[in-house]
Formats: structure tokens, C-alpha cells, sequence
């Protein structure tokens, strides 16, 4: 096995990864770790933008309160001020790493989305999280200090179980994890270890996240010892493209903020005047997606139309052009026709806890991004919030680790991984067919709305699951279809555990047997 060391590790490069090594490298060694190609995380897949208030028109108040409304009062009010303030400096850095955010008449174009009281979004077209993870990517490519190394697959973390002398410190010292050209699992250790391996939306059957989402830092820290929160609020976006070959295509809340309409094709009207009179199509998404749910199930339908034809065809063009040319190159032209969208599962709102540093539970492993829950989101995240999230908890990690780097010890010796007692698998469609069931039944028994009785049902499916993938991983040497398959299950099982903790209806968690809000907020949290 081969073993590598820097000072600071990272595994993740997105949006939170690459901020995080780009305010350490200066002084640090910095080691970025990525289970595929560096780009192939949600961060390139950000469409509608960053939310910040940069208009005179706006307050910061403003954008606190809409947080916390579309959080259901669930979130950390100290952490959404600290958030929503750092916003302004966030989008400034990017413009100077160059990303080319829309203008109008010589100041930032700002577009609108649900949930927000203002426009603040600021956007590249509908290509933001492009735009963003290339600016990132190009300056941590040119900087001397950090090593960019992409196709592995963190297995575990590295922490004081694994010293040759068992200092009973508990603390993370990397991670082992597999290469994936050569098959072999190599030993990266490290002062400070960073988690930002974002979402576990491939969990469900239907996401718009990419394939690599499968909750793999969130299970990695759980196993570690660090406490888990919120897992039950998963968040289903209302308006992804339903089409039977593009299954994870994401039309933009953008579209609805610059006018586009929701309608049932079955009455040709408008529905969303039932379920939020007031705000509509702009209405937080959790309130948005489960009027679509509630349509779909009324009227038999396969899905519903999201329509922004009235619009002029060049104001559709402008604003979404990658949008349009996908769709187009499906046969529907967005400037004439109504687009047929369903919700599918978003984001990953819980995670692993941390504080404002983003230090969790374990001495030397901090956590930044979509993988964590430090207070933002509550029970719903707002839209534009999350790339914000990781500019600044990328950048509040860094910071900590510099500040008390002289402090952090040094890396003991870690044994090497254990491969004596594993032989090739020849049951590779077992990881395959436990995959599609793990998906099928969290979409059918844990979506928009829940039971306890079909939670139930889901937990006993995935309490066989685990006993099934945790023999073949004992026996069989590790594949990436296996590691994931492995968080997938840790991750559903936190999320079924955490949904049947909550005794009530609140943001994203909304159950028939417990369909009112309790008067008191309480955070989920699973202790491992
Ligand atoms: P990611 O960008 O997902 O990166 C995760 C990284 O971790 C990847 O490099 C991956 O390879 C690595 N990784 C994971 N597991 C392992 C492992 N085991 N070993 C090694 N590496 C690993 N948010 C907004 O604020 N605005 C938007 O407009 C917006 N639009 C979105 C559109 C879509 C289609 C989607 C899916 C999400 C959108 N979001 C948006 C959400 C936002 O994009 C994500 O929450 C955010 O990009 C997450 O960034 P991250 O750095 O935490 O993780
Ligand atoms: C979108 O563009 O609708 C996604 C925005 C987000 O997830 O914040």
C-alpha cells in the first residue's frame, strides 16, 4: 500500500473543497482529493446562481428572515447572520478569480427565485456552477501548493483506531482510500482532514445531483463517531425536466422567477393560487413541490408544465440559453411550448454537525459544504443559499486550521490497509441490484410525503441491505460501486432514523400521521 502525506487533506472539489485549499495553500501543503474528474460534483451543475444582498433596495435583515421562513424556523439564526453577511466579500473574491457574472447597465444583473423577497441572485446565465468551479479549479491547477489528485475514492477516515501505538486521542488523520487505475488503496494522511464531498441525492431514484452523490462523507464521518442532524430534510426540487431518456435534467427556479408559469395540462390553469395564494410560483420549494405532488396525484398525471412562452423569445434566449438549446435538442422549444417538469430529490439539507468553524465532533477533521448541517438551511433550504454556504465555510475552515495550526499534533504512524482476507468479487450484480432497490424504495417510501408506516417499511428493507453489503464488504476486495453502495445504505439509514424521530410536519419533512408544526423547534440529531 502506498502511503502519502501533506498538511492539510481535503476530500472534495467543489465549491467547498477548492475554497477551502485556496485560502490554505499559501501557508500549507495542501493535498484535494476527488473520486472522479475534479469537475464531475453538483458544483458545476449550479444553475440559477449565489444569493447575496448587493442592491440598495436590499437588507441584510431581508435576506435573514427569508431564510428562516423557507427554513421553517429550524435554522440557527446566529449562522444565517454570519452567512448571509460574509455573501457580499464571497461574490467579490470570485470576481477576482474571475468568474463573469452577468451584468446590466454596468452593475451585477440580479435575477429572482422562490422564497426570496428581493432579487439577489447573481448568475452566469443559467450556468453559474460552471462558471465557478472552472475559476476555482484554474487557480488551484496554478497553484504551487496544492496537489490536485482526482479518480480516488475515499473509503474511511484515518483516525486513532488505526494508530500502530493506540494514543486513544481520537483523532482523524486522512483517510485510506481506493486509486482508482490502479485498484490498489493507498494511505493520505494529514494535520487536518476536510470533508466536502457533498450531497447524497442518489439516494433516491429520481435527483438532479450527479451519479458520484452518494453521501460518502456523511457516512465516512458517522462511522467515525461525529453526530449527524436533520438527515430527514431532503429537499426535492418542484421543476426538473420530465423526459424518459434525460432523467436528471434541472429547469431553473430562475425561470419561474422571471416569469414562468406552473400549469396542470389536464385543466390548462394555473394551480398554484390553491396552495400559496400569495406567492405563488415564487413560494419556498418545499411548498412548491408538494402542490405539484398533490396535482400529479389528483389528476392521474405524469407530470405538469412549466411555461414561460409568454415571454419574449429573446428575453428566454438571454436568460437561458444552455436551457433552451437542451430542450431544444429534445423538441421542445421553451419560447413557444410549455416545458413538462416533475420534482426529484435536490439537496441534501442535514449532515455532518458543525460549528462556525466547520469543526465537527473529532479533533483534526473539519467539514464545509453540501456534506454538512451548520445551521443554514433549517428545514428548507433557500435557493442560491448553498453555493454560498461553501464559499464561506470553506473559507471559516481555513481560517481555524491557520489560526491554530501550531497546535495541531503531528501525524502519528497509521497502519497500513488490510487486504489479506478479501478475494475478487464475482458478485458484481449484487452491488448493482441493491443499488436500484435502495433508490426505488427511499423514493416510494421516503419522498415528498411520508408515513410512519411506510418508514417503517423502508427501515426494515434497508436493516437486510446492511447485513447483505457489510458481508460482501468483509470478504470482498473494494470496488468504487461498492463504496458507494456502502454509504448509500449508512445515509438512507440515517435518513429513515431521522424521519422517524420527527414528530411533526415541518419544511421538507411533512407526514400524514403528524401533519401539524409543533409550537418548539428541535434539531434531529443522531449520536453514533
Ligand atoms: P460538490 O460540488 O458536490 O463536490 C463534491 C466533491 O466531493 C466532488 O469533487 C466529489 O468527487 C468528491 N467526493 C465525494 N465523495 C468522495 C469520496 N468518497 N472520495 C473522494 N472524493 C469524493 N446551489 C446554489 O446555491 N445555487 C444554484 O444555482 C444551484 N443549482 C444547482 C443545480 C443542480 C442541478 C444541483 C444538483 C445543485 C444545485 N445547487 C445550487 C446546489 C449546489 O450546487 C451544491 O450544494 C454545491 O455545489 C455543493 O458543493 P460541495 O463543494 O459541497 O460538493
Ligand atoms: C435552481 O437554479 O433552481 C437551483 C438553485 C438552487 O438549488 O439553489
Amino acid at each position: 500500500m502506498s502511503a502519502a502525506s501533506s498538511d492539510v487533506l481535503i476530500v472534495g472539489s467543489g465549491a467547498a473543497g477548492l475554497t477551502a485549499a485556496l485560502n490554505l495553500a499559501d501557508r500549507f501543503r495542501v493535498t484535494v482529493l476527488a473520486k472522479g474528474a475534479l469537475n464531475e460534483g453538483s458544483t458545476a451543475w449550479a444553475q440559477g446562481g449565489i444569493a447575496a444582498v448587493l442592491e440598495p433596495g436590499d437588507t441584510f435583515a431581508n435576506h435573514v428572515e427569508d431564510t428562516m421562513v423557507a427554513g421553517a424556523g429550524l435554522n440557527d439564526r446566529d449562522v444565517v447572520e454570519f452567512v448571509v453577511g460574509e455573501a457580499p466579500q464571497a461574490i467579490a473574491r470570485l470576481r477576482a478569480l474571475g468568474v463573469p457574472f452577468a451584468e446590466e447597465g454596468g452593475a451585477l444583473h440580479l435575477t429572482r427565485e422562490g422564497g426570496h423577497s428581493h432579487r439577489r441572485i447573481v448568475h452566469v446565465a443559467d450556468a453559474t456552477g460552471w462558471a465557478v468551479q472552472e475559476a476555482l479549479q484554474r487557480a488551484a491547477e496554478a497553484h504551487p501548493n496544492i496537489t490536485l489528485l482526482p479518480d480516488r475514492c475515499a473509503i474511511d477516515l484515518a483516525t486513532s483506531r488505526h494508530e500502530q501505538r493506540y494514543s486513544g486521542a481520537g483523532n482523524v488523520w486522512g483517510v485510506y482510500a481506493l486509486d482508482r487505475a490502479s485498484g490498489m488503496v493507498e494511505l493520505h494522511t494529514a494535520r487536518a482532514t476536510i470533508l466536502a464531498t457533498g450531497g447524497a441525492g442518489r439516494t433516491y431514484l429520481f435527483s438532479t445531483a450527479p451519479r458520484g452523490a452518494t453521501g460518502d462523507g456523511i457516512a465516512m464521518a458517522w462511522r467515525a463517531g461525529c453526530r449527524i442532524s436533520n438527515m430527514e430534510m431532503m429537499q426535492f426540487h418542484p421543476t426538473c425536466l420530465y423526459n424518459l431518456e434525460v432523467k436528471n435534467f434541472l429547469i431553473t427556479e430562475a425561470v419561474r422567477g422571471e416569469g414562468g408559469r406552473l400549469i396542470n395540462p389536464a385543466t390548462g390553469k394555473r394551480f398554484m393560487a390553491y396552495y400559496d395564494a400569495e406567492r405563488m410560483e415564487l413560494a419556498p420549494r418545499d411548498v412548491v413541490a408538494r402542490a405539484i405532488d398533490a396535482e400529479i396525484k389528483r389528476y392521474g398525471l405524469d407530470y405538469v408544465h412549466l411555461d414561460i412562452s409568454h415571454q419574449p423569445a429573446d428575453f428566454v434566449r438571454e436568460h437561458f440559453p444552455n436551457i433552451h438549446e437542451k430542450l431544444l435538442g429534445l423538441g421542445i422549444d421553451m419560447t413557444v411550448q410549455p416545458i413538462p417538469v416533475v420534482p426529484a430529490q435536490h439537496y441534501t439539507c442535514g449532515g455532518i454537525v458543525v460549528d462556525r468553524d466547520g469543526r465537527t465532533d473529532l479533533p483534526g477533521l473539519y467539514a464545509a459544504g453540501e456534506c454538512t448541517e451548520s445551521g443554514l438551511h433549517g428545514a428548507n433550504r433557500l435557493a442560491s443559499n448553498s453555493l454560498l454556504e461553501c464559499f464561506v465555510y470553506g473559507e471559516a475552515a481555513a481560517r481555524h486550521i491557520a489560526e491554530c495550526w501550531d497546535t495541531l499534533p503531528a501525524v502519528p504512524a497509521i497502519r497500513a490497509w488490510d487486504e489479506s482476507r478479501v478475494t475478487d468479487s464475482d458478485e458484481e450484480v449484487v452491488i448493482k441490484q441493491n443499488w436500484t432497490e435502495i433508490r426505488r424504495f427511499m423514493w416510494n417510501y421516503v419522498g415528498i410525503v411520508r408515513t410512519t408506516k411506510r418508514l417503517q417499511r423502508a427501515k426494515r428493507r434497508i436493516d437486510l441491505l446492511t447485513q447483505e453489503v457489510e458481508e460482501h464488504y468483509g470478504h470482498f476486495r473494494v470496488t468504487a460501486d461498492l463504496i458507494e453502495l456502502r454509504n448509500l445504505i449508512q445515509t438512507a439509514d440515517l435518513i429513515v432514523r431521522s424521519a422517524l424521530h420527527r414528530h411533526e410536519s415541518r419544511g421538507l419533512h411533512f407526514t400524514l400521521d403528524y401533519p401539524d408544526m409543533l409550537p418548539h423547534v428541535v434539531d434531529t440529531v443522531l449520536v453514533p
